[in-house]
């Protein structure tokens, strides 16, 4: 039993693999938080909520309720009452009083995990997840609070989620509504976070946590280049393998707001949640509204640990698409090779360039549709531009699918040009205020994906074109920031709705889309990377990493992003040189190698690149075939970064069953006079052996594990090469060394 509960402590016991989450309940029925670390055999800990110590609870002293709510270690805090620290509740009454206070009154347990309604969510076989609902009351605003806590065994994973219930009959306004709290003991943390920017997008950063408030967040409609809905405190000793990790990541693509606070106590407060900032809901009587899951992990064995329960989690609770463990097209995409001039001719001969050595897919980037030959016009007007693309849509992709490739095709279907036949028809249908002219970035606006028409608009078109023609794959994407917050479809006192209302119209468009061409393979991109999340994750098996393919940039971010996500979501793909980004000349082969780290594809003109290296792409493509099933379903680790010495970055991908791994080294900036480095493998078995393929070189498990294993005659800067390593009781396969 994963949730058991022990009536005579009123206590919760959550048991995971490695971990135990306990939660007590006072007498008044406050709830409590105990414990959440390594797994307990027993009960225990009740002694960590303090009820015994000075302030006291109320019942026992009365004069100091504050002083006790202030400190009192809460699963769920509420706002306005005395507890100054952040609450993850602020609710008004119909008569502006702000102030709420939440106590127990029943539980549930089921097996398996209900459905979040309009939200993307992890699920589970009742096999493997139980929940548990703690259903507290607030009998002064009439208004029930169920804490949600969904215990995935196997993955050492608990996930949180809040629903708020106005049982009243009068309207209740929620100023902030997060998902997730959890109150500690100060163990000297750090904190880790992802930030970064476009092109430079999930950066590891790591601070020491300060007294005082310390947050990330996004205001910007999505989760957002800038920062990131994770975040994690980690004792100082952390590294891949030692040091305790608590972490959250959120399941939603819009605006968040994940913070530490370290307190007069030296207590720490983490939460997670839809950022408050802008945020107002008008919960009327009898409505009730769910707010988004937050995945939470424990992990005594450092970032390694935290890294893998991630993958494991996303990828078998998370992620639905049939492609999670397919082989994926290996695509070519045109938009580096074209920007926004290319025709058919152009496209054919992009495909045929590819088909020839080996690529599979075409994707026909931005540009095919309106007017749009530049980045000014025609977002709305979803209809073939047959100046460029004679004789239609449909018999190009017949022209594609007759060389024996796949064909995919790019949207951005949230956005409305003010040169658009749209918005010369509807121009309400931009997100705006009334009476003051939107500001453009990319020279667009987004529609006002709250209203149900304007939603099925947008849906239409899209569906509409891949209706018309036998159409593998969408790359939706999405290159703007929401700003002018305001909708004319919603009253004044709703304003405060639309951007979460947002998210529900896209989370609900592209639930449509998976549902109707449920063959579809769907990638998930938001200029580069704004939009890689798990929310995201849900609908698309796959998520565009960063606009900067350079190999070397790329290894940052592949890094950060790794952090949380499976390799399998990792769009990553083989472009031109010098890169468009940074102008940096990489070989070939790092390319290649540091794009065989995410889904693998290419984006550059292959009818203009030098002969040498066209002749590189057949290896290459075998290579993807060769280790495609390794790296999506294996056990990731981070040997070294170039982040720390500028020089190495190695990453290991080990099967399952240690049969195999795979490890690829970049040398990031070649040094003079230096020996050859040592890395130490991990997750082989250390009872055998292995060969190092292409070498004729045998090491025991437990020599290339604990003795290491050494990198030698990578030259020149930005060299990189794969070792792979196969355990010698499997058979030699076939395919590049
Ligand atoms: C941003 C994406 O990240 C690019 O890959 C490309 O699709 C452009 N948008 C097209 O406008």
């Amino acid at each position: 039993m994963a949730i058991q509960f022990d009536e005579k402590r009123n206590m919760f016991k959550l048991d995971t693999k490695c971990t135990t989450y306990l939660i007590g309940i006072s007498k008044e029925g406050y709830v409590g938080h105990i414990y959440y670390g390594k797994r307990l055999k027993e009960f225990g800990g009740g002694y960590l909520l303090r009820t015994e110590e000075f302030p006291f609870t109320p019942e026992a002293n009365k004069r100091e309720k504050a002083a006790f709510l202030d400190v009192y270690p809460t699963e769920y805090p509420t706002g306005g009452l005395g507890d100054y620290r952040e609450s993850c509740l602020d609710i008004r009454n119909s008569e502006g009083y702000m102030g709420s206070e939440i106590f127990y009154k029943e539980y549930l347990v089921e097996d398996g995990k209900p459905h979040l309604p309009g939200l993307p969510a992890s699920f589970g076989e009742k096999d493997e997840v139980q929940t548990l609902q703690i259903i507290c009351e607030d009998p002064i605003l009439r208004m029930r609070v169920t804490l949600m806590y969904s215990v995935f065994e196997e993955e050492d994973i608990i996930t949180r989620s809040v629903k708020i219930e106005n049982q009243g009959e009068k309207a209740l306004h929620l100023e902030k509504v997060y998902s997730a709290c959890l109150d500690m003991d100060n163990q000297e943390f750090e904190m880790i976070d992802l930030c970064g920017s476009w092109a430079r997008e999930r950066y590891i950063q790591r601070e020491k946590l300060r007294y005082g408030r310390q947050r990330v967040s996004s205001s910007r409609g999505e989760s957002s280049h800038q920062e990131h809905p994770f975040m994690a405190l980690v004792t100082p000793d952390t590294t891949q393998e030692t040091g305790e990790v608590y972490a959250m990541h959120f399941v939603y693509s819009g605006n968040f707001t994940a913070q530490a606070e370290r307190t007069q106590f030296d207590y720490v407060r983490m939460v997670l949640g839809i950022c408050a900032e802008g945020f107002r809901w008008n919960l009327k009587a009898g409505e009730s509204f769910q707010a988004p899951e937050v995945v939470l992990t424990y992990s005594a064995e450092g970032l390694g640990k935290m890294t893998r329960s991630f993958h494991d989690f996303y990828r078998k609770h998370l992620i639905r698409s049939p492609y999670l463990y397919k082989k994926r097209p290996i695509l070519i995409n045109n938009w580096e090779a074209t920007y926004f001039d290319f025709n058919t001719e152009k496209l054919l001969a992009i495909a045929k360039g590819a088909k020839e050595q080996g690529i599979e897919m075409l994707v026909m980037d931005d540009g095919w549709f309106g007017k749009r030959n530049f980045d000014d016009s025609s977002l709305g007007d979803w209809t073939v531009n047959e100046e460029k693309l004679k004789g239609g849509l449909p018999h190009l992709v017949k022209q594609v699918r007759d060389l024996g490739m796949e064909f995919g095709i790019w949207f951005e279907p949230e956005m409305i040009s003010p040169d658009s036949d749209l918005y010369r028809v509807h121009p309400d249908w931009a997100i705006q205020i009334p009476g003051r002219e939107p500001g453009q970035i990319r020279a667009q606006y987004v529609l006002d994906l709250s209203r149900q028409e304007v939603r099925d608009y947008a849906y239409e078109c899209v569906a509409k074109i891949l209706r018309s023609a036998p159409i593998s794959y969408v790359k939706w994407d999405m290159n703007r920031q929401l700003t002018d917050l305001g909708s004319i479809a919603l009253l004044a006192d709703a304003q405060g709705e639309l951007s979460h209302r947002y998210m529900l119209g896209v989370y609900e468009m592209q639930e449509r889309l998976v549902t109707e061409f449920p063959d579809l393979l769907l990638e998930n991109c938001s200029g580069g990377g704004a939009r890689f999340d798990p929310g995201m994750l849900y609908y698309s098996p796959q998520i565009w990493c960063s606009d900067d393919t350079d190999a070397i940039e790329r290894l940052r971010i592949q890094e950060g992003t790794a952090l949380i996500y499976p390799l399998s979501a990792m769009g990553a793909h083989v472009s031109d040189c010098p890169n468009h980004i940074v102008g940096r000349r990489t070989p070939f082969e790092t390319r290649a190698n540091v794009a065989l780290a995410g889904t693998f594809g290419y984006e550059l003109d292959i009818t203009r690149i030098s002969e040498e290296e066209k002749k590189q792409i057949p290896g290459q493509t075998a290579l993807y075939h060769k280790y495609r099933e390794l790296i999506q379903k294996g056990d990731y680790y981070r040997i070294a970064s170039w982040t720390d010495k500028k020089s190495l970055d190695c990453w290991e991908v080990a099967a399952k069953d240690a049969s195999h791994a795979l490890v690829t080294c970049v040398q990031v900036l070649a040094q003079p006079n230096i020996h050859s480095r040592k890395i130490k493998l991990k997750g082989l078995d250390k009872e055998k052996t292995y060969r190092l393929e292409g070498s004729g070189e045998v090491y025991s498990g437990e020599e290339l594990m604990y003795c290491g294993f050494l990198i030698k005659g990578l030259e020149g800067d930005f060299a990189s090469r794969l070792y792979h390593f196969v355990r010698e009781d499997v058979q030699e396969e076939e395919g590049p060394q």
